[in-house]
């Protein structure tokens, strides 16, 4: 079996996983930690398209991280539930209706493009909401 000491170790994982700073979900002081390189992936907030009417020029913050209770929009429950996922902003150049989507598996953010149609949406549990 191969032993390494502590220190090494740490070397190595830091070395995979980038010795990337972390949160700690429940919201303590950020650590330097041994974390996972896997990126954080959105929940599925809803499993179709929220209609909403933009306005030209303003710039909206669309929840890629599938937390926000204000949903398609940010509330900022990324921070404490999604460290590593960011709104999406974006500043509509004509007024009008659009389809946000809700799923966070479009391949055209903020816009839906129907992925939300798929089986991995359609058979996924929705997260609880308060
Ligand atoms: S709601 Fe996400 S692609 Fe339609």
């Amino acid at each position: 079996m191969l032993r390494l000491k502590p220190a090494a170790l740490v070397a190595l994982m830091r070395a995979a996983g980038g010795g990337r700073r972390c949160r700690d979900p429940s919201g303590g002081a950020r650590v330097r930690s041994l974390c996972s390189a896997a990126p954080p992936q959105p929940v599925i907030a809803a499993k179709e398209p929220f209609p909403v009417e933009l306005k030209a020029g303003k710039t909206y913050g669309w929840c890629a991280c599938g937390h926000s209770k204000r949903q398609p929009f940010c509330d900022g429950a990324h921070k404490k539930e999604a460290p590593g996922l960011s709104p999406l902003r974006f500043t509509p150049t004509e007024d009008g209706p659009a389809w946000l989507c809700g799923c966070k598996q479009t391949r055209t953010p903020p816009y839906c493009d129907g992925s939300h149609k798929g089986d991995a949406v359609q058979a996924a549990p929705l997260p609880p909401r308060a």
